[in-house]
């Protein structure tokens, strides 16, 4: 099969190019340092040329509402549109576990991603995955300033990129169904604590401040809504711990 994967150079999207390579299918990735820029939509038809399944994996990182809602329409409505006009059959978007009530910020522009992937005319599946290992890594490069990393408090149940990467091309060969199965991670964790075990791993010494965040947002974070259902969810196999000494691991 031929995949294109949009964000293939990113956080998740490097493993699910690596996953896609490793069973035998042909990858094409859509990304600005490849020449592709989907905000603009530039080239984007001759990228899809040929490809039977988009995997989304954009992004950008904002706490905007009106940054991430304009990226996450933008870039979602493009892809949809070379799709549909070059007669790819399944368009499958990364979103995250747990976010249905707390459309502000970020998640506002996921929810409004979703929206547009669930009316659209090319056959379609959403898979959300909880929070990577690599948020804790993502999150402490963003908030630390000098001997101390501010993390929201963020009850979570945290998967490794590299399973969503093989899950989202498990959801790929599996053919449009509208929704995937959930994917979260083996264990519950709180994000500061995340950052923590990772300080004690490297041997950073470092303080961390477990703050809520305010507003809708914060409380959303805090709720506990974003380790989504164990009863009902796919539960990856790479722990937190094993991931912080494993090869997975980009530093
Ligand atoms: N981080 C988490 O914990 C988490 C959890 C669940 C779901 N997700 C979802 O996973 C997805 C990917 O997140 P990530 O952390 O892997 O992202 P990331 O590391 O920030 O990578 C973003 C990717 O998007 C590409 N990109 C950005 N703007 C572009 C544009 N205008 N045109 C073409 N390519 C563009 C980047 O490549 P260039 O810079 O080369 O353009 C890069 O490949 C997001 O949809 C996010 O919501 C994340």
């Amino acid at each position: 099969m031929k995949i294109a994967i949009a964000g293939g150079t990113g956080t998740v999207g490097r493993h699910v190019v690596r996953a896609a390579e490793n069973r035998g299918h042909d990858v094409v990735v859509l990304s600005r340092k490849k020449g592709v820029d989907v905000m603009e939509g530039t080239g984007l038809d001759s990228a899809l040329e040929g490809v039977d399944s988009v995997v989304d994996v954009l992004n950008l990182t904002t706490l905007s509402t009106k940054k991430a809602v304009s990226f996450f329409t933008a870039t979602t409505r493009n892809l949809l549109t070379s799709a549909a006009r070059v007669g790819v059959s399944h368009h499958v978007a990364l979103s995250v576990v747990g976010i249905d009530s707390i459309d502000t910020s970020y998640y506002a522009g996921k929810l409004a991603q979703e929206r547009l992937v669930l009316a659209a005319s090319v056959p379609h599946t959403i898979a959300r995955a909880s929070q990577f290992h690599e948020f804790a890594q993502q999150i402490a490069s963003q908030t630390t300033v000098g001997p101390v990393t501010v993390v929201p408090r963020t009850l979570t149940r945290p998967v490794a990129a590299s399973d969503v990467g093989s899950h989202l091309i498990d959801v790929v060969e599996s053919g449009a169904s509208g929704r995937a199965r959930d994917l979260i991670g083996p264990q519950n964790a709180t994000l500061a604590d995340m950052v923590r075990r990772m300080y004690a791993h490297d041997g950073t010494s470092r303080r961390v401040l477990d703050i809520r965040f305010p507003g809708s947002y914060g409380a959303g974070l805090a709720s506990g809504a974003l380790r989504g259902d164990e009863g009902s969810a796919r539960i990856a196999g790479l722990s937190f711990d094993d991931w912080l000494g494993s090869p997975d691991r980009q530093r």
